[in-house]
């Protein structure tokens, strides 16, 4: 089969959650079907839940995770770039946070080798949250209400940083959205695609997207260059991998983004420049492959595209332990 010809040249491996039987139903696509997550501490994931819900973990006292990883959105902001403390406009657009716990690292440039490592930059940073964690931590040790779930998680009276990151990367890890309809087709169902939604995915594919937008997914395998066969123009000062790096060749090299639920996460690339998907095609088409596609293929592919968008987490809000008389306060203008 031609699909094949490119499927070879991509290394993937399966998680090892995967069985042999579960395997075996999947089609041999270099894109792979997301498995459900079931943590093993339902009580860490639920603690994690409410800090990431959690807007005293702010110096505003108005900003929390999902202020700008919005779950009713994708995971994102839908903002070019992201707004924080004070107003203050970041360099980068918002990334999914919906399946990030599949990516080889974390930040567009990889900086964070992990969840538990990312979620200790925002609440510190002074365009996002804009609160030492010195003070963070004070916070939650003087509500009743975390101490008494942070010991039942962690055995612990004392609330260190680490016990806050480690808890809202295991809520991350359960963000991930199995069953989206490409999912269903990958593991046999010949329906859930239409004709036109499968020729988009064939020239994705085919085409040779897949070199880069691979593994379940469909991205976050690897780092490239954005502007490989035709510089790409930006106005945006962010550099890319080569900030983590210091080697030059580096340079404008980012982690491929996951094109998963991609339909719900603009606008697109990391300074939000391409506004819909149309744009985001044409532009990955002409300076990713060096191929410009006609109206019609990039309707197919943005077709394929949207049926990436997986069953998204149900989330029950959850209710925040109030302050103590002691608690310090907000203070969103400082
Ligand atoms: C003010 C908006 C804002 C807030 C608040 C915020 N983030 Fe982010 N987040 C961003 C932006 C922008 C990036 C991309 C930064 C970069 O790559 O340099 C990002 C990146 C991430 C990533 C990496 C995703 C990927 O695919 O690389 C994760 C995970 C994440 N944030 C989790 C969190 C958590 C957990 C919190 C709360 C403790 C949080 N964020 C608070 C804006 C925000
Ligand atoms: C050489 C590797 C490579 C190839 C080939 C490639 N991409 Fe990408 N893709 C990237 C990188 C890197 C980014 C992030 C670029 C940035 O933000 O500056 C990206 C971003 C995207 C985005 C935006 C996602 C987001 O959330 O911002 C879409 C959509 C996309 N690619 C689709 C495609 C399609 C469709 C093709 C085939 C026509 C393709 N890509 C080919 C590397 C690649």
């Amino acid at each position: 089969m031609k699909m094949k010809a490119l499927g070879a040249a991509v290394a993937f491996t399966l998680s090892a959650a995967g069985t042999a039987a579960w395997a075996q139903q999947v089609r041999d696509e270099p894109i792979k079907p997301i498995q459900p997550y079931v943590s093993s501490n339902p009580a860490k994931v639920e603690l994690g839940k409410k800090l990431w819900f959690e807007p005293r973990l702010s110096m505003s006292g108005i900003i929390s995770c999902n202020t700008c990883h919005n779950l009713s959105r994708g995971g994102t902001d839908n903002l070019k770039t992201s707004i924080g403390h004070g107003w203050k406009a970041g360099p980068v657009n918002a990334p999914t946070v919906l399946n990030s716990s599949l990516a080889l690292a974390q930040f567009w440039d990889g900086r964070a080798a992990n969840l538990v490592e990312q979620a200790g930059g925002p609440i510190q940073a002074d365009i996002e949250m804009n609160m030492p964690h010195a003070l963070a931590l004070d916070v939650l040790q003087s509500i009743p209400g975390y101490v008494a779930e942070f010991k039942a998680v962690y055995g612990s009276d004392r609330i260190t940083i680490g016990m806050v990151t480690g808890a809202i990367a295991e809520f991350e890890e359960t963000l991930v959205t199995p069953n989206s309809r490409f999912d269903q087709w990958l593991q046999g169902d010949d329906k859930a695609l239409s004709a036109k939604e499968l020729a988009g995915y064939t020239l994705f594919r085919d085409s040779g997207c897949v070199a880069c937008h691979n593994g379940p997914a469909a991205g976050g395998t690897s780092f490239q260059r954005m502007g490989l066969v035709e510089p790409y123009q930006s106005t945006s000062p962010v550099e890319g991998r080569s900030a983590v790096t210091g080697v030059d060749a580096d340079r404008f090299n980012f982690k491929v983004p996951t094109l998963r639920n991609v339909e719900m996460t603009y606008p697109y690339f990391h300074d939000g420049e391409a506004a819909t998907l149309e744009e985001a095609v044409d532009i990955m088409g002409r300076l990713q492959l060096g191929r410009t596609y006609s109206k019609d293929e990039v309707d197919s592919i943005v077709a394929f595209l949207k049926t990436l968008t997986g069953d998204q987490p149900q989330i029950a809000l959850p209710i925040l332990p109030p302050s103590s008389n002691a608690t310090p306060r907000p203070n969103p203008f400082q």
